[in-house]
C-alpha cells in the first residue's frame, strides 16, 4: 500500500483507525479545527473510555469535534466515501485480518483522499532490524516500565517480527 501524508486540512472529516486512548485523534482535531470532524475508532470500549475521559479534561473548543466510535476495523460502521483522510498509528500490526482492514479503509475514503500508517518497520536490512530491536529493549520498554506499562510494550519485539510475514497476511 502506498502511504503518503500531507496533513489533515481545516474542515476535513478524518478517521483515526485503532485510536486507542486517542493520542492521534487529539492532534488531528487541532488540524481540522472546530468545523472539521474526527472519529476515533477502536474495538475496545475500555480504550475509548480513557480517550473520552482525556477529552473532557481538554479545554480547546476543537476537541469537541472528536467522536469515539466502538467498532471493528474490518467491518467499519461508515458509508462508502465518507472520509477525507485516515490515520492509523501503531494499530495495523495488531489487526488480525489486515487485508480486510485495508479494503475497509479504501471503501470509506473519498476519491483522492489520504492514508497515513505509522508503525514499526519490518526491515529486510538486518542492521536496521537489530537497531530497532535494541531500541525496543533498551529504550521503549524501560521507559514504559517507568510508567507501569511494561506488559503493554514488551510484546512489541515479537509482534514486529511477526508483522507482515504471518501466514495469509501481506508479504513484506
Ligand atoms: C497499540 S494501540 C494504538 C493506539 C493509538 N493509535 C496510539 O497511537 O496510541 C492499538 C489499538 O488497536 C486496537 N485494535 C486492534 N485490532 C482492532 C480492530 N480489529 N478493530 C478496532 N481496533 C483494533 C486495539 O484495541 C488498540 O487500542
Amino acid at each position: 500500500m502506498a502511504v503518503s501524508w500531507s496533513g489533515a486540512k481545516m474542515g476535513e472529516s478524518v478517521l483515526d483507525f485503532c485510536s486507542g486512548s486517542g493520542d492521534l485523534a487529539f492532534l488531528l482535531s487541532e488540524k481540522v479545527g472546530s468545523n472539521g470532524k474526527v472519529i476515533g475508532l477502536d474495538f475496545l470500549k475500555e480504550q475509548l473510555s480513557v480517550a473520552s475521559s482525556r477529552q473532557k479534561l481538554k479545554s480547546k473548543a476543537c476537541y469537541l469535534n472528536i467522536e469515539w466510535v466502538e467498532g471493528d476495523a474490518t467491518d467499519l460502521p461508515f458509508s462508502d466515501r465518507h472520509f477525507d483522510a485516515i490515520t492509523i498509528g501503531y494499530g495495523l500490526r495488531n489487526v488480525v485480518d489486515k487485508y480486510k482492514a485495508m479494503e475497509e479503509m479504501f471503501r470509506v475514503l473519498k476519491a483522492g483522499s489520504r492514508v497515513s500508517i505509522r508503525d514499526f518497520n519490518k526491515s529486510t536490512n538486518p542492521v536496521v532490524s537489530a537497531v530497532q530491536e535494541l531500541m525496543i529493549d533498551n529504550l521503549v520498554v524501560p521507559v514504559a516500565s517507568g510508567f507501569g506499562l511494561e506488559d503493554d510494550y514488551k510484546y512489541l519485539k515479537s509482534s514486529v517480527r511477526a508483522f507482515l510475514t504471518e501466514q495469509g497476511q501481506v508479504a513484506a
